[in-house]
């Protein structure tokens, strides 16, 4: 057993709070490889933000737990030698679908998990949540519930149509549950492809696709029934077209990819919505800078070359998330 506070990492608790009342948001960053760590600690750093390095099912067994383990405890580390005294960096397990996976990672030094337990029936989906957060909140572990189904792929389940969370159900589910955040569906979904062509509408001037708004009607009736519960959004990545276009131009093929306009999350991070997940936008950045080199370089082949310019695509990325969007810059 590793408590989260041995490795100099910090919980959801206050961080939520500050950012519920400073009408900004915590960048939940999801991390894999060496480079997306640098880069996120970098950018968190740089701006003195607050930073949730979450951990997927499947970056658990892509990177190995111990060693992400260590690397978020290395990262603690490394921020302090980039000039940040104090820094407020929780690990964070993503969508955990288990109660196993998730006590597995309270035993291994997280400082947060979710349990994602959306896909069942309400009952069960209370049921395994008080579970976990009992669990969790005996060593200060704090909680990420989710109501409501997003549409897309949540890990491995598979949603065709978002269900948007009913208003009407979360006084019960947060008072029953005791869960210390709540992720909810209003219309965002993960991945590069958010909405599917004939959802959108086109830009006469460009022919890029233009999303259906966010269920903003839904968000205000949530707030209204939770006044000041944390909120998080899921699937928060606006596939920038910058991305989409260098990596179509330079082999890839990423046809009508669309995600959330960036002024609907600024709007989103203004009220109780105060954790954002960002993974695409990051997937994105780091092979279009990959295909770039590669394809003009075609005689290279020391990984450095290519993963450094992506580590420097992804820290500008993080660091436009965290200024120009969520607002979290300089409060931490
Ligand atoms: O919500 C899903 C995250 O983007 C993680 O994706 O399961 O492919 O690691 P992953
Ligand atoms: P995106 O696919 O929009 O980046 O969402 C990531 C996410 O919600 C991780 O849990
Ligand atoms: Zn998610």
């Amino acid at each position: 057993m590793v408590s989260f506070k041995e490795l100099g990492l910090v919980n959801t608790r206050e961080m939520f709070a500050k950012a519920i009342n400073g009408g900004y948001a915590i960048p939940a960053f999801n991390f894999n490889n060496m480079e997306q760590l640098q880069a996120i600690i970098k950018a968190s750093a740089e701006t003195k933000s607050p930073v949730i390095l979450q951990v997927s099912k499947g970056a658990r067994n892509y990177a190995n737990q111990t060693l992400l383990r260590y690397m978020a405890e290395g990262a603690v580390e490394y921020a302090k030698e980039l000039g940040w005294e104090n820094p407020q960096i929780v690990l964070h397990l993503d969508h955990g679908d288990s109660f196993e996976l998730c006590k597995s990672c309270v035993d291994f030094g997280f400082s947060s998990v979710m349990i994602d337990a959306s896909s069942l029936p309400y009952e069960e989906n209370i049921a395994l949540t008080r579970k976990v957060v009992e669990y969790a909140h005996q060593f200060d572990v704090t909680v990420e519930a989710e109501l409501g189904v997003l549409a897309g792929v949540e890990d491995e389940v598979q949603s065709e149509v978002s269900h948007y969370t009913k208003p009407e159900e979360v006084i019960d589910f947060a008072t029953r549950t005791g869960c210390d955040s709540l992720a909810i569906s209003i219309g965002t979904s993960h991945g590069a492809y958010k909405f599917k062509p004939e959802q959108c509408t086109r830009d006469p001037k460009t022919g890029k696709l233009v999303p259906p708004p966010l269920a903003f009607d839904v968000l205000d009736a949530i707030m209204e029934k939770l006044p000041g519960f944390p909120i998080v959004l899921h699937g928060s990545s606006s596939v920038p077209q910058e991305y989409v276009d260098m990596i179509n131009e330079h082999g890839g093929k990423l046809p009508d990819a669309v995600g959330i306009p960036e002024e609907q999350l600024r709007k989103a991070a203004k009220s109780a919505v105060c954790k954002i997940n960002i993974d695409s936008d990051s997937r994105l950045a780091f092979t279009a800078a990959v295909r770039k080199v590669l394809d003009e370089k075609p005689g290279e082949f020391d990984p450095r070359k290519f993963c450094g310019p992506a580590r420097e695509e992804m820290e500008r990325l993080y660091k436009h998330k965290i200024i120009e969007v969520l607002g979290s810059d300089g409060t931490a």
